[in-house]
């Protein structure tokens, strides 16, 4: 099977940008993000097992997950949202593994933004990629674009691993803490050498 890279990064960072790079160069995304997404959005394959665990007063009219209602009740249990995960987690896995071996080209990428917090995706992957930047401007990126508050984004990130670890574990690191353009040649230098070690 072709290598599977890990595309991670703190809040912000600026992963769905590099992916966006990478993918406009060939490469193939599987964006664990959006697989989440189908599987909680209406008709999505875990509706059934997320309204058997915590009732219709979580899914939306349309058959969706009601974030809002779920987030809350996280926010007070956090019990409940290991009950998500465990639901949603193997499901994620099952469904990114299936995009990756269809996966055309030499290799493909999984964008994890959690990839190292959590369990299942570091043994699937044949290396890291890291994009990084400096706190401040995940912080102010993340705010202009969600809205949030400085100390909302800056209580996600407590919640993420910190920087210097990403850091310390990552095999290949983008640095995106300059304007856009210069994310441009480094992601053709890398998708240059993961065609290399996947042909
Ligand atoms: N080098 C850059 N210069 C200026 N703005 C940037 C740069 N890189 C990314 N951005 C902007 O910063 C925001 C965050 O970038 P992006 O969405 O790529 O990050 P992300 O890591 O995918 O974020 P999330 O964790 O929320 O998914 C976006 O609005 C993006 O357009
Ligand atoms: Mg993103």
């Amino acid at each position: 099977m072709k290598p599977a890279i890990g595309l991670t990064g703190g809040i912000g960072s600026g992963k769905s940008t590099v992916a966006a790079i990478l993918a406009g160069l060939g490469a193939t995304i599987v964006d664990t993000d959006e697989i989440a997404r189908g599987l909680t959005g209406a008709g999505g394959a875990a509706m059934e097992r997320v309204a058997a665990e915590f009732g219709a007063a979580y899914v939306g009219a349309d058959g969706a997950l009601d974030r809002a209602a779920m987030r809350a009740l996280a926010f007070k249990d956090p019990a409940a949202r290991a009950r998500l995960e465990a639901i949603l987690h193997p499901a994620i896995r099952a469904a990114a593994d299936a995009a990756l071996a269809q996966a055309q080209g030499p290799y493909a990428i999984a964008m994890v933004p959690l990839l190292y917090e959590t369990r299942g995706y570091l043994d699937r992957v044949a290396r890291v990629l890291l994009v990084d930047c400096p706190e401040a401007v995940q912080v102010r990126r993340t705010a202009a674009r969600s809205g949030l508050a400085a100390e909302e984004v800056r209580a996600i990130m407590a919640a993420q691993w910190p920087r210097w670890r990403r850091l310390q574990m990552a095999d290949d690191v983008v640095w995106n803490g300059a304007d856009a353009a210069a994310l441009e040649p480094q992601c053709a230098r890398l998708h240059a050498f993961y065609a290399r070690i996947g042909s």
